[in-house]
């Protein structure tokens, strides 16, 4: 086919879903006549919901799409991720390009959706999947040289972002701020995938694979979410003029390899996620040579979500694929679990704090009610055991967390000298 046909080559889509995402999609698509695509049928669950579109669009039977010659762009956005994996498996099995928002689905089967790219020849494309309306998987997979990019930072999680900031700027508690979260539609009803930082991993694993060239699973990256975080911890962070962020990050180590995880952090006036505020996404992006790089925008909602859906669909009519660069044309990057890191913990009770673990503590406060400490410990301490996810224990990364060995060195040697010990 000439490249100037592919221009032109209609897209004739089967969509599924028509929720938040599905019906956003319906109208941006009603309001951009040219793109040349079509929507075909829309597969839903619950056949007899009001719909704003005409009845006759829509089927509960996923194969009328799936098997139907003339539609040749699969569009999946369900909110059930088993189902959304075989929609799009299958749609790529039968060599239509697809494309998803389902981050969950994507990341848990990342490694054989590449696989499965690559042995049908087909595109899939998920912007969506990972900040929404923030273009930063096309970036990341386009733009960013293995070997410049240092290393990135974002907020990738709309609900949690809204709960931190109505925790410092109003003063509210975080069962008080997630409610009012729930209410405004930011969070889920069952809020775990959120606030315990599930949605926030899936994303970094997506993103991981096209920074850095790591397919990985979120079970095995290190997260949590701000399940923990009290108003305490927002007022020790407010009276050093700093902010709590939940970040999901990834860092190039002096061994070449990546350090990457999501855990909360607190965050300077200086970095530009501490005016990331409510339910907004931002990402840092730091390169060897352009420095410091930042994506700022709506991480959800309807419109802004189905705008990143419509961005693939459109880039379907170049036949635009995900190469995955960094795995397939570089030397892919390894995940290390060797580094320190810089921690303020608080606790209910002191018994819940394993010392031991840490290799220097700079700062600690504590009284009947409990305290917190901030100290330096290697990152398997939180690898291989969950005392820093229990409950009364809330852990917020520093704001310059990551500590070289040798910076570890003369902090030790510091204490030593404190102690009394000739060193
Ligand atoms: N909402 C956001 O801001 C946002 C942002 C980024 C990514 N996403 C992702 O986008 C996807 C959709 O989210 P949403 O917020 O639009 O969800 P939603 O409002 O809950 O809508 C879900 C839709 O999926 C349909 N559905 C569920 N199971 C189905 C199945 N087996 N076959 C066909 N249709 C099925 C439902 O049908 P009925 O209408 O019949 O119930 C409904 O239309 C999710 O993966 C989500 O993580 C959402």
């Amino acid at each position: 086919m000439s490249e100037e046909a592919n221009k032109t080559k209609p897209l004739v889509l089967g969509l599924f879903g028509f929720g938040v995402v599905g019906e956003g999609l319906y109208k941006v698509l009603a309001k951009t006549t040219s793109l040349n695509a079509s929507i075909k049928k829309v597969c839903i669950k619950h056949p007899n919901k009001k719909r704003n579109a005409p009845a006759e669009l829509f089927t509960t039977d996923a194969d009328l799409l799936l098997n139907d010659p003339e539609i040749n762009v699969i569009v999946e956005m369900i909110d059930d991720s088993e189902a959304a994996y075989s929609i799009v498996t299958t749609a790529i099995k039968n060599k239509k390009q697809a494309v998803s928002a389902s981050k969950k689905m994507i990341a848990e089967h990342l490694e054989e959706l590449i696989r499965l790219q690559q042995e049908h020849g087909v595109s899939f494309l998920y912007e969506a999947a990972a900040c929404a309306s923030i273009p930063v998987i096309r970036n990341l997979e386009e733009y960013y040289d293995n070997d410049l990019l240092a290393g990135f930072q974002g907020v990738v999680n709309g609900s949690t972002n809204y709960i931190l900031t109505k925790m410092f700027e109003d003063g509210l508690d975080y069962k008080e701020a997630l409610l009012e979260a729930q209410q405004l539609g930011f969070a889920e009803s069952n809020p775990a995938l959120d606030v315990e930082g599930i949605d926030a991993v899936n994303k970094l694993t997506v993103l991981l694979s096209h920074a850095y060239g790591i397919v990985s699973h979120p079970s095995k990256l290190l997260y949590t979410g701000i399940q923990n975080i009290n108003a305490n911890d927002a007022k020790v962070g407010a009276e050093k003029g700093l902010v709590i962020r939940l970040v999901a990050q990834a860092r190039k180590t002096n061994d070449g390899k990546v350090a990457s995880f999501v855990l909360p952090q607190f965050v300077k006036k200086d970095n530009p996620l501490y005016n990331v505020r409510n339910e907004y996404n931002g990402v840092v992006i730091k390169s060897g040579f352009a420095d410091e790089q930042f994506f700022y925008g709506k991480g959800a909602g309807s419109f802004p979500t189905a705008s990143a859906v419509l961005s693939d669909i459109s880039a379907l009519r170049y036949e635009y694929k995900y190469e995955y660069k960094k795995l397939f044309y570089h030397v892919p990057n390894e995940l290390t679990w060797d580094f320190y890191l810089k921690v303020y913990v608080s606790f209910e009770q002191l018994q819940s704090i394993p010392q031991q673990y840490f290799e220097w503590i700079e700062e600690w406060h504590s009284n009947e009610t409990g305290g917190y400490l901030v100290g330096v410990l290697h990152v398997k301490h939180l690898l291989e055991s969950q005392w820093w996810k229990q409950k009364g224990v809330s852990l917020v990364l520093t704001a310059d967390p990551f500590i070289e060995n040798i910076e570890l060195r003369q902090l030790r040697k510091k204490s030593l000298e404190l102690a009394g010990v000739v060193v």
